[in-house]
């Protein structure tokens, strides 16, 4: 038993992971970034990560258009990747940013939907310089205490903190729900400031995934026979930013599920029916209000998954995974450029370049 436990404590000295503030590394939190980004009427990219590949397209595309961007990592990732590896990653993509000529790059690394007041902070002892505590699944009361301990952890180390009230529909990362709950504006002054939140996440009708609407909920576009999902519901985010003027608000499942990468994969051995997104003109359009902060990882996977497939079918023998990772990168840096110009318009506003 004694000799357990000492070889436990070796263990934990051995590998024990030294604890590191975010400005260490060079990255930044989200305060000033949200702030600037209200006032100038765009909104920060939040790309999601697990791999090389998605970070040198997130990075580059960032960089070469000058835009802030939110490193995001969710728990999946985590578990995909290691959370030592990871942070040394969002540490190495301060430097990429650096030697693509961005002197002064505007880099978040952010735990996306934390389930536990214990994950959000290893993450802040680890490096991150936000967290996101999803309390939404829980009764009221219970998310405003959980979301109040972990923002009391983090404001310690200048760490920033997204909540999020009303739930969406799909499967959030370990939250699921099986239809949204729109985000009661008549709550959201109360949460804020009993939380101390420096973001809120809202439910008007985004949701995770490559299906967010059921084909019941759609019409179908007569010319193309595609589905023309249900508009966002900007009443009730109009209605959240009258009770919060000002206040940083977020849009989780905001992928557009572009059909050209659904066609290619169906038309290369896949089978993605009826996938669909929100239209980029609405995001175009909450991007001009207090929504500060637009979560993309969907679209990401299906401009991987599309390019990977087109090698595969085109070059059955090919077998070097540069070879067919090499343009799943490339189409990922395209579409984080669309999104950062086109969608987002957070081209352009690095404080300094
Ligand atoms: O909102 C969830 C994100 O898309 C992360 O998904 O848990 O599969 O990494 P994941
Ligand atoms: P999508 O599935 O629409 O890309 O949403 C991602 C997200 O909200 C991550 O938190
Ligand atoms: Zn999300």
């Amino acid at each position: 038993m004694l000799i357990f436990a000492v070889e436990r404590i070796d263990y934990q000295l051995k590998y024990c992971i030294k604890m590191v503030n975010y400005k260490e590394l060079g990255l930044v939190n989200t305060r000033e970034m949200f702030k600037k980004a209200i006032e100038g009427g765009y909104a920060i990219p939040a790309f999601n990560f697990n791999n090389m590949e998605q970070l040198q397209a997130i990075i580059k595309a960032s960089s070469e258009l000058k835009s802030p961007v939110i490193l995001q990592v969710s728990k999946g990732a985590r578990n995909y990747a290691n959370p030592t590896l990871l942070r040394y990653m969002a540490q190495g993509a301060v430097e990429y940013a650096k030697e693509l000529g961005c002197a002064h790059p505007e880099i978040v690394l952010h735990l996306d939907h934390g389930d536990s007041y214990e994950l959000c902070k290893n993450c802040i002892d680890l490096g991150f310089s936000s967290v996101m505590i999803d309390g939404s699944s829980l009764p009221y009361d219970e998310n405003v205490a959980l979301t109040r301990k972990v923002v009391e952890y983090a404001h310690q180390y200048d760490v920033t903190v997204e909540g999020e009230l009303g739930v969406l529909a799909g499967v959030e990362d370990e939250v699921q729900a099986e239809e949204s709950h729109y985000t009661k504006p008549e709550e959201v002054i109360d949460f804020t400031s009993k939380t101390g939140v420096d973001s809120l996440a809202i439910s008007i009708g985004t949701s995770h995934g490559a299906y967010k609407f059921k084909p019941e909920q759609c019409t179908r576009d007569p010319k193309t026979g595609k589905l023309v999902p249900p508009p966002l519901a900007f009443d009730v985010l109009d209605a959240i930013m009258k009770q919060l003027p000002g206040f940083p608000i977020v849009l989780h499942g905001s992928s557009s599920v572009p059909q050209e990468y659904v066609d290619i994969i169906n038309a290369n051995g896949g089978k993605l029916p009826d996938a669909v997104g929100i239209p980029e003109e609405q995001l175009r359009l909450a991007s001009k209000s207090a929504v500060c902060k637009i979560n993309i990882d969907s679209d990401s996977r299906l401009a991987f998954t599309a390019a990977v497939r087109k090698v595969f079918a085109e070059k059955p023998g090919e077998f070097d995974p540069r070879k067919y990772c090499g343009p799943a990168r490339d189409l990922m840096e395209v579409l984080y450029k669309h999104k950062i110009t086109d969608v987002l318009g957070s081209d352009g506003k690095l404080a300094q370049c």
